[in-house]
């Protein structure tokens, strides 16, 4: 068909941005897909609070059975958050036929073996460039542009909440709790922002980059990890006498076969690009056996940079340019049997 109906489900922060790129620049995604992108509903909780966008009559609703039950719409992208209802409209959605993107690490990282096998059975993708690195195109990169390597090691920030914290700490001397407030403010953490602090947020992407950088299976639950919760000003002050910065590193590396994970506090010597890394930015050094190592860095974080991942995933399902989706199905598929092993 000349034109891909799209529903958003959950319009607060990444939800809304999205709403905007694709209202606000329907050209451009009608030139990159070949056809119309059409924003058709936008599910919320609730239709009284304000969105900050002005939405064409009829779009909002509160009905998720609406988008579920139309046959009109093509793609759902899941914006909602947590695991239920998300993993169970996920479902429905493919049922139903539609295809889907999503943001949601927290969901893939729980789920992901679940709705990749039933997205294989029924023939929909599910694309989620948005749910690691938020604007930092880590997923396509690592499935796809890295393919020709064995990958033999993942390192990187990979909260941007976290980041940000340690940052204005280290940097402005701010406060710890007075941060985390601003971090929320500013669209970065998550629902419950004890997931970005504990270090819970940066596993479950690690879980997820490992299965399609090394094809394991890995628990998230099984990644030994601390976050930035624990930490003191002290310890960044001394860190900093010392010639180093502190940052919540997540770690994959394969040591003589095997899956070594881990997220933690790390010492950073200050003036190399990891150190270097402010605000709620990510950074991913990996090292292939044939590239090398190669260094991405971005916005990790926040509405916009979010949304542009979310879009661009949307503009590939449009034109069925899904074959991350395929590769990431055989990873997730659940009898694909675990070759992780993680060490303290
Ligand atoms: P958010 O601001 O909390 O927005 C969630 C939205 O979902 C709200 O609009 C909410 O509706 C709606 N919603 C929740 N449960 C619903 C339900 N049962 N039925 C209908 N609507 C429901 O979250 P966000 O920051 O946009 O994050 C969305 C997803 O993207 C999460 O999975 C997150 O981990 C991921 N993500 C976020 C970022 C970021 O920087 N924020 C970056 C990458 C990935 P109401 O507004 O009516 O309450
Ligand atoms: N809460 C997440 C973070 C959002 O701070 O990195 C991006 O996934």
């Amino acid at each position: 068909s000349s034109r891909t109906n799209v529903a958003i489900l959950g319009m607060g922060t990444v939800g809304a941005g999205v709403a905007r790129l694709l209202i606000d620049h329907g050209d451009r995604t009608a030139r990159h897909a070949g056809k119309t992108i059409w924003l058709s509903k936008a599910v919320v909780r609730d239709l009284k609070k304000p969105r900050g966008i002005d939405l064409p009559e009829g779009v909002l609703t509160d009905s998720i059975d609406e988008v579920l039950n139309d046959p009109e719409i093509d793609v759902v992208v899941q914006l909602m958050g947590g695991l239920s209802p998300a993993r169970e409209v996920m479902l429905r959605a493919m049922e139903a036929g539609k295809d889907i993107v999503t943001a949601n690490k927290a969901l893939l990282a729980e789920h992901g073996g679940e709705l990749f096998t039933r997205a294989r059975q029924l023939g929909r993708s599910i694309a989620f460039e948005a749910a690691v690195a938020g604007g930092v195109p880590i997923i396509a990169n690592v499935s796809q542009c890295l393919s020709a390597n064995q990958i033999l090691s993942l390192e990187g920030i990979l909260n941007g909440t976290s980041n940000f914290i340690v940052s204005q700490m280290d940097e402005k001397g701010a406060g710890y709790e007075e941060t985390v407030k601003v971090a929320q403010d500013l669209g970065y953490a998550e629902a419950d922002p004890a997931m970005d602090v504990d270090g819970t947020d940066a596993a479950q992407k690690l879980a997820i980059l490992s299965h399609l950088a090394f094809g394991a299976t890995v628990d998230w639950r099984d990644i030994p990890r601390s976050g930035i919760d624990g930490l003191n000003p002290a310890d960044l002050r001394y860190a900093s006498q010392l010639g180093y910065r502190i940052k919540l590193l997540a770690t994959a590396r394969l040591i003589d076969g095997e899956l070594e994970l881990s997220v933690g506090p790390t010492l950073v010597r200050k003036g190399t690009p990891m150190a270097e890394v402010r605000d709620a930015y990510n950074a991913i050094r990996v090292i292939g056996d044939a590239v090398g190592p190669v260094f991405y860095h971005g916005q990790g974080a926040g509405q916009m940079p979010t949304a542009s991942a979310v879009v661009a995933d949307i503009i590939d399902t449009a034109v069925g340019r899904t074959p991350i989706t395929f590769q990431t199905l055989e990873y997730f598929s659940e009898d694909r049997p675990a070759r992780a092993v993680q060490r303290d």
